[in-house]
């Protein structure tokens, strides 16, 4: 039988592009997702990249059955976790739902790839797990303390792959702590597709510049920044997907097998209304904006310190700012309703 990664919530924005660059580099993937935020028409979009349909099982990870079978069908090598909810304000008003999807659903599929015998794994894990630490730059070091239940479920699954590599020494975990990702695969042949009102930035921005929206509110203008706006690391989605190979590599080939629990960012932040004039060069559109009070639990700034990354993993991100943007509108603009 062909060997696979099993990409869970492969269908969804980070999963879809790291698939592709998986099946690009010679290797077989089998997408296992809900399509609770996502769509099946991506299948034919990453063919259209790849040359090759991926095989797709449509499941939950809370369902032991579906992924039992789905070990059982294919020789899986290795397992890459993206399913997970990921809005910080439901979260907070239900967190049971997170817990249930993102904790026990990682649990059952931790169960799963014990049972099957498969014992390598890179999970999506959040700069969420820092909280706010009182200063900018995050190290990998800085202290865990999440501030809202989306992440603390994140650092929940953290702690569990630790735990699990503790009393099993073979296996062979990552957890990537990813900042704000941001743009599209160059051919604007996938992307990002959010349902409804977009909660982050980069979305939003899109909408107004190919006029869905009226305007971007930006949320503070008289934080300590440079133009009182907030400051993030954006990470453009390819390099998180290179990330994601360089990890599931290390893991795959390495003789070193301690757990790998690295940021991923660019360590360069840039403010709202940087990325508002950014996109306007990219798209050559105007983005109407207007400055509104703060959103509740926001930071003024934070970026990565991505040293660590970069000694473990020989990874580093490549595209910059202008790229994040024309990519975004290359696919904005030819996908004006997503993959609808
Ligand atoms: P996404 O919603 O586009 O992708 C997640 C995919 O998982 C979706 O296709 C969804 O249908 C699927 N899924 C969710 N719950 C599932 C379940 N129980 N069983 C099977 N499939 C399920 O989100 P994304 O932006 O691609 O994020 C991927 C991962 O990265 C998430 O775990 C997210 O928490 C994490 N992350 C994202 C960001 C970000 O800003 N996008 C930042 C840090 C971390
Ligand atoms: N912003 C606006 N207007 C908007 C949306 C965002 O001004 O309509 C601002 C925010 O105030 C912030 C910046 O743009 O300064 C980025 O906001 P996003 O919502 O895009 O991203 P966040 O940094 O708030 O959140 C991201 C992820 C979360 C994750 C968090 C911490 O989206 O999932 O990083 O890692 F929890």
């Amino acid at each position: 039988m062909e060997t696979s990664i099993l990409v869970i919530g492969g269908a969804g924005y980070i999963g879809s592009h790291t698939a592709v660059q998986i099946m690009n580099s010679g290797l077989s993937v089998v997408i296992f997702d809900n399509l609770s935020n996502s769509s099946r028409a991506v299948l034919n979009r990453i063919a259209k990249l790849t040359g090759r349909r991926p095989t797709f099982v449509e499941g939950d990870i809370r369902d032991r059955l579906t992924l039992r079978t789905t070990f059982k069908n294919h020789s899986i090598t290795g397992v890459i976790h993206f399913a997970g909810l990921k809005a910080v304000g439901e979260s907070e008003e239900q967190p049971l739902k997170y817990y249930d999807n993102n904790v026990s659903g990682s649990v059952v599929l931790f169960e799963e790839m014990q049972r099957a015998g498969v014992q390598t794994i890179v999970f999506s894990s959040s700069a969420t797990v820092y909280g706010d630490p009182g200063y900018p730059q995050y190290s990998e070091d800085t202290p865990l303390a999440p501030v809202n239940v989306y992440g603390r479920t994140k650092l929940m699954v953290e702690n569990i792959l630790l735990d699990i590599k503790k009393s099993r020494p073979a296996w062979r975990v990552a957890s990537l702590r990813y900042f704000n990702p941001v743009g599209a695969h160059v051919s604007g042949i996938i992307g990002e597709d959010p349902t409804g009102i977009p909660n982050n930035l980069m979305p939003f921005i899109a909408q107004v510049a190919i006029g869905k929206r009226e305007k971007l509110l930006v949320f503070g203008g008289d934080y300590p920044t440079p133009d009182g706006t907030g400051r993030r690391d954006y990470i453009h989605v390819e390099d998180l997907a290179s990330g994601h190979l360089a990890a599931l590599n290390k893991l795959m080939n390495s003789d070193d097998n301690s757990p790998i629990i690295v940021n991923l960012g660019t360590g360069r932040p840039y403010s709202v209304l940087e990325m508002v004039h950014a996109f306007e060069k990219a798209s050559n559109k105007p983005v109407a904006f207007e400055i509104v009070d703060r959103r509740p639990g926001d930071l003024a700034e934070y970026y990565a310190d991505r040293t660590l990354a970069k000694d473990i993993l020989g990874w580093e991100a490549r595209l910059g700012i202008d790229r994040m943007c024309e990519d975004t509108w290359r696919w904005q603009s030819n996908n004006p309703n997503g993959y609808q």
